[in-house]
């Protein structure tokens, strides 16, 4: 693994550029955990486009974690109808009947650590991470397919992030190069989502376009730019 010594640098040129580039996505304008939780569900199988629609209709039909909670769960599933997957509708439906049961005012009871969120049903690592960092600012490291590719691109080209024991490392990496306070967490998670969403993609690296090209293991050496040869005095100017 490549020493974390360039992770300020990283940190830095990589929110800066997601401040200018990254997109407008609903999830974003919101801390709601119930609705950044929706969002991370659909988002696990689905894209980005098609999550835009399903995930404002899925809201406008039940707006909070109560409503999903006292619905009938062939309801909640209608809702989900087009997106597939359906395990992530009734792992929700479940979810949301744990969080309502626990407590009594809306809202009040959904856990805020990735530690607690883990406890629900269907909410794995990664879902934990994105909750607690998107929707209540904790400082919680997340490592999805995206994450982990543009982890292991610039810090440790040698992990496959696809075999366990390097996904470990990959977690491991995430966590110590987190900013120090939730608040960036916020715009680091969801930075380095858009990363390897638009530039460090798996089809294609567009190196010239990163923002962390200077600092990362597998951006191809900069091209050297020479300043143009002298012309030779010749000798007989003396
Ligand atoms: N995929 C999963 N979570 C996401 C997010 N918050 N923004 C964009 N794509 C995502």
């Amino acid at each position: 693994m490549r020493s974390l010594t360039h992770a300020p640098v990283f940190r830095r040129k990589l929110h800066a550029w997601f401040r200018a580039n990254g997109r407008d996505l609903p999830w974003r304008k919101t801390r709601d955990p119930y609705a950044v939780l929706v969002s991370e569900l659909m988002l696990q199988q689905t894209q980005v486009s098609r999550v835009v629609d399903y995930y404002a209709r899925f809201l406008d039909r039940f707006p909070t974690v109560h409503d999903v909670a006292r619905a009938r769960p062939a309801h909640v599933r209608e809702a989900w109808a087009g997106l597939g997957y359906y395990a992530r509708a009734r792992n929700l439906h479940a979810l949301a009947r744990t969080v309502t049961d626990r407590g009594r005012a809306a809202g009040a009871t959904f856990p805020r650590t990735a530690a607690d969120l883990r406890e629900l049903p269907g909410v794995g690592a990664y879902t934990a991470g994105a909750v607690a960092s998107f929707a209540f600012e904790q400082r919680a490291a997340l490592v999805d397919t995206n994450v982990a590719r543009v982890l292991a691109r610039v810090f440790a080209p040698r992990l496959d992030p696809k075999r366990a024991r390097d996904q470990r490392t990959l977690w491991t990496i995430a966590e110590a190069i987190l900013p120090r306070t939730g608040r960036a967490t916020w715009t680091h998670n969801q930075s380095l989502m858009e990363l390897g969403a638009l530039i460090c993609t798996a089809r294609v690296a567009r190196c010239a376009a990163c923002p962390v090209r200077s600092v990362c293991a597998s951006a191809p050496a900069a091209p050297v730019h020479r300043a143009p040869a002298r012309p030779r005095r010749s000798p007989a100017a003396g």
